[in-house]
């Protein structure tokens, strides 16, 4: 990774240092899924194996540099970010912290990972340029338009109406989770776009503590319903690295897929614990969750029974319950009395109504003498083209 690379402001201390301990890591241990972790990100994700993760969220501070309480028109204060864990003497001094997590991030994500980072315009082209100096590779940047934004009180610059998101990859060119089927059928069949609009979090859905905000950067799930929807998988594994009240965590269980989080505030840590605890999920299979697009069956043409040798030229073959038979010919049509055609024609012409061969047709088992459905030596045509990596051609029926 191209730690050396890495902001030329940023001291040569602190490079060699997140360089030694990328290597020196690899720490075999179990992972504490569906867990909160206490501590400082940087450190607990040093202790987590290397490569064990599926996604990562992180919505890590802002710093936002608020330097004054702001009030509104009518003098009561705005409830803005002026939390402890926002702040940051520098600008390097920020630079820093991002670079320190990002790395402990790409150690413990698996090749095949992804990372999604959210941040305003005080930091996010920060977190960019660190990112790609990292080796992470962008896929996407995604607008949040937020469609009730906090008016700009002080009327001095545009209302500040949206975050960004910056979607990237472990590696460039490894293979990625992107359920490309499913957020179009999320967006009622339309490509879903790198534009979001959803509302800030609010109403029912805001925890509060006393009458008051228990967090005050508390994420929509809505969000992150897209976030976990677009790149993970049922039983993946989710990291969050800044859960504050657990955002990630709730969405990640509601989705049926596993989670970890990582957070300094012991308060905080009780308020995300109950909220998931709290969270009931219906008991349905992790199978409805699994929106993976399965390959439709391989279409058989009769004729490839004769070709596998599933089935001969001259052999009988017998119309289900109405005492009809039909010869095969080596070109995979049959006959039977005047009738001649496909399986299917056949059938439609004796049955004198629309007909599916391979349900109606059935053969004579050599040993058995029993009869058996054509669909089964169908079966076994497919079964025999998967494991031979044949091509099968497909029949209209
Ligand atoms: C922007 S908030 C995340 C809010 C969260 N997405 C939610 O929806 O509730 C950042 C959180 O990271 C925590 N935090 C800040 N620095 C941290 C660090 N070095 N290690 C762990 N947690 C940290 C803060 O306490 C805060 O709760």
């Amino acid at each position: 990774m191209a730690i050396t690379s890495t902001l030329n402001h940023i001291d040569r201390q602190t490079r060699n240092r997140v360089a030694q301990e990328q290597q020196e890591q690899n720490v075999a241990c179990e992972l504490p899924i569906n867990q909160i972790i206490q501590g400082n990100c940087i450190q607990v994700l040093k202790n987590l194996p290397a490569k064990s993760v599926d996604l990562i969220f992180a919505d890590p501070p802002y710093n936002l540099q608020l330097r004054e309480r702001i009030h509104r028109p009518d003098m009561t204060l705005v409830g803005s970010v002026a939390d402890k864990w926002d702040q940051f003497d520098s600008l390097d001094e920020y630079d820093r912290f991002t670079l320190e997590w990002l790395s402990a991030c790409h150690r413990v994500l698996k090749d095949t990972g992804g990372i999604w980072v959210i941040g305003s315009y005080h930091n996010i082209y920060r977190v960019g340029k660190i990112l790609m100096d990292l080796g992470f590779w962008i896929l996407n940047d995604v607008v949040w338009v937020k469609s009730n934004p906090m008016p700009n009180f002080r009327g001095v610059r545009l209302t500040n109406a949206h975050e960004s998101l910056i979607w990237a990859q472990k590696r460039h060119g490894s293979a990625y989770t992107f359920n490309y089927q499913v957020m179009k059928s999320f967006n009622n069949g339309v490509q879903l776009r790198s534009v979001w609009e959803i509302p800030i979090c609010g109403g029912k859905e805001r925890i509060k503590v006393d009458g008051a905000k228990a967090h005050s950067t508390q994420k929509p799930e809505a969000l992150l319903y897209r976030v976990i929807l677009t790149n993970s998988k049922p039983g993946d594994i989710v990291l969050d690295p800044f859960f504050g009240t657990g955002t990630t965590g709730a969405v990640a269980k509601r989705l049926h897929r596993n989670w970890i989080g990582i957070e300094q505030d012991e308060q905080y840590i009780e308020i995300a614990r109950k909220r998931i605890v709290d969270l009931t999920v219906p008991l349905t299979s992790d199978d409805l969750f699994d929106l993976t697009p399965k390959p439709p069956p391989f279409k058989v043409p009769f004729g490839r029974l004769l070709e596998l040798g599933l089935i001969k030229p001259g052999d009988k073959i017998f119309l289900d319950k109405t005492g009809n038979e039909a010869t095969v010919l080596p070109d995979g049509t049959i006959q039977s009395g005047d009738h001649h055609g496909s399986i299917h024609a056949v059938g439609k012409s004796i049955l004198r109504t629309p007909c599916n061969g391979w349900i109606h047709w059935e053969y004579e088992d050599a040993e058995t003498k029993k009869r058996i459905s054509i669909n089964k030596l169908r079966e076994e045509a497919r079964r025999l083209a998967t494991s031979s990596g044949l091509e099968v051609v497909e029949e209209h029926e």
